[in-house]
């Protein structure tokens, strides 16, 4: 039987992948620091085996990768402001802790390699929808780590005939994603808000417009690019989203009608290194490997209040 090992199991993608594999009867290893992830998140992902330490020691890399056979890397430290805040902190853990990994699977021998890249490698280019052939344009630290990480990703396929693949995915959202910190999604931040009655802070106009993709879509994305034939996806990226585009304002307008929050709005200047637009082309992901989104952005919404009005009644 096949063993996995999940980078940051105890994020938010990461757990959610995890969930799947389960279901599905796996053997699951996951590795944490448990600087963003969270314990709660480990409660129902019962029989993993599971490491707490971090990517950035290759110690721990080459224990966590002894003995697996696909490896879903999905540690980092996501938030482009947080990387404003503190570009070494991100490039320890998504650029160095990265090659750690790899370098760690490639001894173990390792059969595959799926990476959690994202959207902001393209930058504030105007042209959408976004496809893999254009030229990337990061603009923060953050983009830039996740970008070198999948340069990384490149080059050991290239050079050391690994197996690997990044999927750049546009902002996930979903049951699990953690809604309490300054640097949480915006979707996270505004959903349990809302329902708590609290004002949402809309960074610039609003008119700002996201692919906002709901988890169980990239959940997909990941089971089947592991799985496909190496020849269709090996040592190539693709987008993981659902070319829908929402603006912040729209977002907005949808949680009033569905937590029916009626207060105010607030504004405030833009965020530095925050871009305009984002929408994806997923034609490549669904040549490849038959990437469908299945759960549009409403759905995904519903479920996503869903998950967190359960979290407000367990804590009252
Ligand atoms: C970026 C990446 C995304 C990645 C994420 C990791 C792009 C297009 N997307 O997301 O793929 O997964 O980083 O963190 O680069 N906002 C508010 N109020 C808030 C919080 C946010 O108005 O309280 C605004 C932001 O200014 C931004 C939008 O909401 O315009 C989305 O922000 P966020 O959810 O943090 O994600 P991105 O930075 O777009």
């Amino acid at each position: 039987m096949a063993t996995y090992l999940i980078t940051g199991i105890a994020g938010f993608i990461g757990s959610n992948i995890a969930r799947a594999l389960l279901a599905r009867g796996e053997s699951v290893r996951g590795v944490d620091n448990f600087v963003t992830g969270k314990r709660a998140n480990l409660e129902d992902l019962p029989g993993i085996d599971f490491v707490e330490g971090t990517i950035e020691d290759p110690a721990v890399c080459a224990c966590v990768c002894k003995g697996i056979d696909y490896i879903f890397h999905e540690a980092a430290l996501a938030s482009v402001p947080r990387s404003v805040a503190d570009p070494v902190s991100t490039n320890a853990n998504n650029v160095t802790g990265t090659l750690n990994l790899l370098v760690a699977a490639r001894d173990a021998g390792v059969k595959r390699i799926v990476y959690a890249g994202s959207s902001s490698a393209y930058g504030d280019q105007p042209t959408l929808p976004k496809q893999e052939d254009m030229v990337p344009d990061p603009i923060s630290p953050y983009a830039v780590s996740k970008l070198t990480g999948e340069q990384y990703l490149r080059s050991f396929s290239r050079v050391y005939g690994m197996e690997t693949v990044t999927l750049r995915y546009f902002n996930v959202f979903g049951p699990h994603q953690d809604p309490s910190s300054q640097y949480s999604g915006v979707l996270a931040k505004f959903s349990l808000g809302m329902l708590e009655g609290r004002t949402p802070v809309i960074f610039g106009d609003g008119s700002q417009s996201r692919d906002f993709t709901f988890i169980e879509n990239v959940v997909e994305a990941n089971l089947a690019a592991m799985h496909a034939p190496a020849d269709k996806v090996s040592g190539k990226v693709f987008n993981v989203a659902t070319e829908q585009r929402i603006t912040l304002n729209d977002a907005v307008n949808i949680l009033r009608e569905l937590t029916g929050y009626t207060g105010p709005v607030e504004y405030a200047p833009p965020r530095t290194g925050d871009i305009a637009h984002s929408l994806a082309d997923i034609s490549r992901a669904r040549a490849a490997f038959g990437y469908a989104p299945k759960v549009d952005f409403h759905e995904g919404i519903r479920r996503t209040l869903n998950w967190y009005r359960g979290l407000t009644a367990a804590v009252r």
